[in-house]
């Protein structure tokens, strides 16, 4: 695996592969990478090939008293695993070679970039819309791949792809749980022992709720309430807990079928976000 700084690097690589007329699959993350990265890669090296993956903790995408200083930085084991998984190349830049002082351009895919998580995280998706359209104008791939777990950030880079006409396919890959349910992010690694035991019922909360809209009627503001109280009692503070439709993240009515559950919800000093999308019928 080729490992690059530089945005000319990267694309003296790129140049030989596409001469090759060889198709690439690309994969952002911010590193430290888990199991749910690792599947990222396996599914981007069935559908190109070759695959690039990035690493770059972002920071136009913390808000000031987020953790953007404490998010975990693991270059080295990083590396190992992508070897091991196989992929390409790994473009690992400094900020520098991204975000010029003078940059004055920000995408902003308005609407929905402030609902849910954009509503307690104001400016977060700008700064993953706009570090995506950027890595994407770099790479240039064919295809991306982004996990489901962050189901509102796939969805605002699947609008921006459609509105800005990027020409990129953008594949969602199914979440990567521990045993236990609990959804595998790196931020995990901030819970303490006690939170851990506690942290798979947000995956609890999503299960009840879509049973309990298979299952009966009651309004979804109902079920909503239902779980936002479950989260409190386990020891989160729940920041939203939605039922949506699953095309555009508005919220449901009883006659869609094809459905998003979104919830976040603080546990401790840690912000878990999870989902769960499933089709209804009407009879
Ligand atoms: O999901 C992530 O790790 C980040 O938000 C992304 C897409 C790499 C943009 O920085």
């Amino acid at each position: 695996m080729l490992t690059v700084n530089t945005l000319f690097e990267l694309q003296t690589a790129i140049k030989v592969w596409r001469l090759a007329r060889e198709s690439i699959a690309f994969v952002p993350t911010m590193g430290n990478l888990h199991a749910g990265h690792l599947q990222l890669v396996n599914v981007a090296k069935t559908k190109a090939d070759r695959v690039i993956v990035s690493i770059f903790v972002n920071p136009t995408q913390f808000g000031i008293n987020e953790d953007f200083d404490s998010y975990p930085r693991t270059e080295q084991e990083d590396k190992k695993s992508l070897k091991t998984a196989g992929a390409d190349l790994l473009f690992l830049p400094p900020n520098t070679e991204i975000y010029t002082p003078d940059t004055q351009t920000i995408v902003s895919v308005t609407g929905i970039s402030n609902r849910y998580c954009g509503a307690s995280r104001p400016g977060h998706f700008d700064g993953v819309a706009t570090i995506v359209c950027k890595l994407f104008n770099m790479v240039q791939p064919t295809i991306a791949v982004f996990g489901l777990k962050d189901f509102q950030q796939l969805t605002v880079i699947r609008i921006m792809v459609r509105d800005l006409n990027i020409p990129v396919q953008i594949i969602g890959v199914e979440t990567v749980r521990e045993p236990s349910g609990l959804a595998m992010s790196s931020r995990n690694g901030y819970l303490t022992a006690e939170e851990k035991a506690i942290a798979p019922l947000l995956y609890q909360s999503l299960i009840n709720a879509r049973d309990t809209i298979l299952a009966k009627y009651l309004p979804y503001s109902k079920i909503e309430q239902q779980a936002l109280g479950f989260l409190q009692q386990a020891g989160f503070q729940p920041d939203y807990f939605s039922i949506c439709r699953r095309s555009d993240l508005d919220n449901a009515r009883q006659e869609d079928t094809d459905l998003v559950l979104l919830t976040a919800a603080r546990l401790g000093k840690t912000r878990l976000i999870d989902n769960i999308c499933f089709r209804k019928s009407l009879e």
